[in-house]
């Protein structure tokens, strides 16, 4: 089958499209016209394909940007192609707007966010319809087919995340399927350059091996079957201990809380980290039937460690909240709360921090009705996050709360706060509630101290420093496979 890409703004959609074919000739003006060059290319590429050869067009159902091509128009564009492919397969918008006009969806935009134009393109034309755009979940894809919505479902990024999500599906083994987050694979770098530092060369966040396949493939093989002690259950944790189980290894981990899944817990109750949830829960799965041993509500200490006297000790220990020192901070309260203790919170919310998890924390508050503001003292928000995710979150924090850069809090009362801007202005915001997301500091002092109780030690995810699953899942991962 070859595949011809009508959609997204590239060169076939540059001339269907009226926001960019301006010309007055034969090839501009009316929809007969603008199709006259795309198609020449399906009349000479069939001429060529012969008959027998299936041809796939991909089309933009619907642009979603003012002056471009809309779903009706794009109707009776497919009524004037169809007999010359296939199968048409719908995505959306355009690369130069890719997440605001869901080319690629992002995390906040609904699972297979294109169907809809999908549908009404099927039941207008007689080839078979193939729908794309943030599909990661085997019951979503039996659905809308069975719907009649679309005949295939095409997956981009989910098989990048999991190679194996279509064999894992068939085996029974859907709850083992890592599911794309789409935290903007395309777009790896923080949008600033200053933040750079905590981003790994590129590869998919919840698959260590992409990008990488061939070289671990050479990598050699363990040459016995070790005792391994991790300590910690988050992703980081969990990714090395599964990784070693499969490798053959005796593991066992140690988890100081009653469940796994260390920070990623929040992810229970947020409204757009379902997939991350998701993610947590397929390593929980794959854990146990790795048959890691998971010694829960143990605090790992030295004469833990030394009572398991492992080959390998791999510390994974996480992260803690940093607090902030300012005057009066006894009267906030960490982020999280929000999540844990939501009674607690009230109608107006002050949140100092306005870095990633305080920028999503704050979306999710405003979300649910209350009233947020952000106070940042650098001069943006969420700059650690990269570029796409910015354009999706951004926007949505526009809607929905306010935000001040360039400002210090100095106090924090019952009441709310104090704060002063970088020309020494002062300004109080009443509050219900003051939050602080001010950072988180790794708790790598902690785990150094169990370096010599191992001939092999590891520390891996937010305990070497504090950043992203990215980074805990592929150090994890790197570890289990380093124990030979
Ligand atoms: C609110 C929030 C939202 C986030 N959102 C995202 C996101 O959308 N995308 C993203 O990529 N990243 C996100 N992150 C960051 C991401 O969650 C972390 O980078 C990642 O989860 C770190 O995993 P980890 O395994 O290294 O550590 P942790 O998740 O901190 O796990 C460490 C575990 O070790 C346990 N532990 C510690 N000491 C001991 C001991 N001595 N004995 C036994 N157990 C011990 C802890 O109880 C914990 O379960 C977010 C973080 C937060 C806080
Ligand atoms: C890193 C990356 C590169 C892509 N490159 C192309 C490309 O070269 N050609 C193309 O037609 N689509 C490309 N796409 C778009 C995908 O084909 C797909 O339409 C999009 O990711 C939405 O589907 P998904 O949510 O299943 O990933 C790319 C997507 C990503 C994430
Ligand atoms: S990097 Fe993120 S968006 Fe890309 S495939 Fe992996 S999980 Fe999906």
């Amino acid at each position: 089958m070859i595949m011809l890409h009508g959609g997204h703004g590239w060169l076939l959609s540059q001339f269907i499209s009226p926001l960019s074919n301006k010309r007055k000739d034969k090839w501009g003006g009316s929809l007969e016209n603008r199709a006259r060059f795309p198609l020449l290319v399906l009349e000479k590429v069939r001429k060529e394909v012969g008959e027998n050869f299936p041809i796939e067009f991909r089309i933009s159902g619907d642009e979603r940007v003012e002056g471009g091509m809309g779903l009706d128009e794009t109707i009776e564009y497919c009524k004037i192609i169809e007999d010359k492919v296939d199968l048409i397969h719908v995505t959306a918008g355009i690369y130069h707007s890719h997440v605001e006009t869901k080319a690629f969806s992002s995390m906040f935009d609904p699972h297979g966010c294109n169907i809809d134009l999908a549908a009404a393109i099927k039941k207008n034309v007689k080839v078979p319809v193939a729908a794309v755009g943030g599909f990661n979940d085997p019951e979503l894809i039996d659905r809308v087919i069975g719907e009649g919505k679309c005949d295939f479902v095409a997956v981009g990024r989910q098989q990048f995340a999991d190679p194996d999500f279509v064999m894992k599906t068939m085996l029974g083994k859907a709850d083992e399927i890592a599911p794309c987050l789409r935290c903007s694979c395309f777009n790896p770098l923080p949008a600033d350059p200053d933040a750079r530092n905590v981003a790994l060369p590129w590869h998919c966040t919840v698959n260590p091996l992409s990008q990488r396949e061939l070289r671990w493939r050479q990598a050699p093989q363990p040459k016995a079957s070790r005792n391994v002690l991790v300590v910690g259950g988050g992703v980081g944790g969990l990714y090395a201990a599964i990784t070693a189980a499969e490798r053959g290894h005796r593991v066992t981990l140690a988890e100081k809380k009653p469940r796994l899944g260390g920070h990623l817990w929040f992810t229970d109750t947020d409204t757009h980290k379902g997939d991350l949830k998701r993610f947590r829960d397929s390593l929980i799965v794959r854990a146990e039937r790795a048959g890691v041993k998971i010694d829960f509500e143990t605090v790992a200490d030295e004469e833990y460690i030394r009572a398991k006297a492992p080959y390998a000790l791999i510390c994974a220990a996480g992260s803690e909240p940093a607090v902030p020192p300012i005057k009066g901070v006894e009267n906030a309260d960490y982020a999280l709360t929000v999540y844990s203790e939501p009674h607690r919170i009230g109608k107006k919310i002050v949140l100092i921090g306005g870095g990633l998890i305080g920028c999503e924390t704050g979306l999710y508050l405003a979300e649910k009705g209350h009233e947020v503001t952000v106070l940042e003292m650098l001069d943006d928000i969420a700059k650690e996050a990269n570029d796409s995710h910015r354009r999706a979150l951004i926007p949505r924090m526009k809607k929905q709360l306010e935000w001040k850069c360039n400002v210090k809090v100095t106090e924090i009362t019952a009441g709310g706060v104090e704060y002063a801007d970088t020309d020494g202005n002062i300004g109080k915001i009443a509050a219900d509630n003051v939050l602080y997301s001010t950072g988180l500091k790794s708790n790598s002092k902690t785990v150094e101290r169990f370096r010599p109780l191992a001939p092999l030690f590891f520390t891996v995810g937010d305990c070497v420093s504090p950043r992203f699953v990215k980074q805990a899942t592929y150090e994890g991962f790197c570890a289990g496979m380093d124990i030979l």
